[in-house]
């Protein structure tokens, strides 16, 4: 049972951000602060830095989309904030205001799984046919995640495989540092390459027909470095940038949608009634990835969805949602839930037990 609207609060890595949803996932408001400016003079997330200005930023956000949503604290059903994986700095500040709330307002507490929020925002209604019923297999793409995960309920995840390495937007920033973009060098490589020649330069692809479900792309990256390197001494002439940015995301989106294929086969065998290939994270706005991904999907008999881009980076109506769906099974947690820089998705606290669903509030409000 949703006893109410519920606020969601995100700050697990360089994103602010608060939600307001009703109880049915309407989203009453949202807002999300990117933290970009902060950290692109440092080429990359400065924990610190993100944590400061997540102290510094957070309660004015939830202040306004509390006003937008038209409610006081004492009009929510329940606090959700992101209790991990991510920086310790900002999980600390986002749960800490929300178990904050959850104690003025004397309203459950949820600690989401940054993760699980991210594979549950295809249920949001109206993003995809039917509610996306489980199970469906998830490829969650991100500067710091890349996994392939089979999402059989709320709690119920089997990790089918994952990067080796790098991750794929990490392999992205890298590559796009190299060929001087600024950071973050995903959305500014994806422009450079659309004026590239893909076939110039003919790069590995890591993990190409290999079995399983893992993903490689240190080696990838090292072969960018070396043709870089390569070239004459100076400024990169832009074209040459264009080839190499536009060969580097083919080469990705081959290995992409190969691995997809190996995860799509190998889910399928365990789930016949399964049909949906979900796409999440920061990298799921490349285009030529997603048309990658939808090709692979189609092949194997499935339907990709790809939920809108606002909703496939970090925000907090994700973190909401997570938090609606877990509150539906009677789960929430206690005041004390410390919050966890390592959180696999797969950790069996996460699934919904019996014993640990339907607390009352009144156990776990002090
Ligand atoms: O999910 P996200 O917003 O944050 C986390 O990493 O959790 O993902 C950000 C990552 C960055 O590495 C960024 O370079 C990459 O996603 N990214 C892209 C594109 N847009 C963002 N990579 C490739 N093409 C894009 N259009
Ligand atoms: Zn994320």
């Amino acid at each position: 049972m949703v006893p109410g609207p519920v606020l969601g609060i995100e700050t697990s890595c360089d994103e602010t951000a608060a939600a307001v949803l009703a109880p049915d996932g309407r989203v009453l408001a949202e807002h999300v602060l990117s933290q970009e400016r902060e950290h692109a003079p440092h080429g990359g997330v400065v924990p610190e830095i993100a944590a400061r200005a997540h102290l510094a930023h957070l309660p004015r956000i939830v202040r306004h989309v509390m006003e937008e949503a038209g409610l006081a604290l004492s009009g929510l059903g329940a606090v959700a904030a992101s209790g991990g994986p991510g920086l310790i700095g900002g999980l600390l500040v986002g749960s800490g205001l929300a178990r904050g709330i959850a104690i003025g307002a004397g309203i459950p507490y949820v600690a989401i799984n940054h993760l699980e929020a991210h594979a549950l925002t295809v249920r949001l209604p109206g993003l995809a046919p039917g509610g996306a019923p489980f199970p469906y297999l998830l490829l969650l793409l991100s500067g710091g995640h890349c996994q392939c995960v089979a999402v059989e309920g709320v709690g119920r995840y089997v990790r089918l495989g994952g990067t080796l390495d790098d991750a794929v937007g990490e392999a992205f920033d890298k590559v796009a540092k190299l060929l001087g973009l600024s950071w973050p060098g995903g959305p500014a490589l994806e422009r450079l390459a659309a004026h590239g020649d893909d076939a110039r330069f003919p790069f590995p692809r890591p993990m190409l027909g290999r079995p399983g479900c893992d993903f490689s792309f240190s080696g990838l990256k090292t072969a960018v470095a070396q043709t870089v390197n390569r070239q004459p001494q100076g400024a990169l002439p832009r074209d040459t940038a264009a080839d190499i940015a536009a060969s580097f995301q083919a080469a990705v989106a081959d290995v992409l949608a190969d691995r997809a294929r190996h995860a799509l086969a190998r889910f399928g065998a365990a789930h016949p009634d399964g049909r949906l290939l979900v796409v999440a994270g920061g990298v799921a706005a490349n285009a030529r990835i997603r048309a990658a991904l939808e090709s692979a999907a189609a092949g194997e008999g499935f339907t990709l969805v790809a939920p809108p881009v606002r909703l496939c980076t970090d925000n907090a109506v994700m973190v909401a949602w997570a938090a609606i769906e877990r509150l539906r099974l009677g789960l929430a947690d206690p005041l004390d839930f410390a919050p966890r820089p390592r959180w696999p998705l797969d950790a069996p606290d996460m699934r919904p037990e019996p014993a640990t669903i339907a607390i009352p509030p009144s156990s776990y409000i002090v």
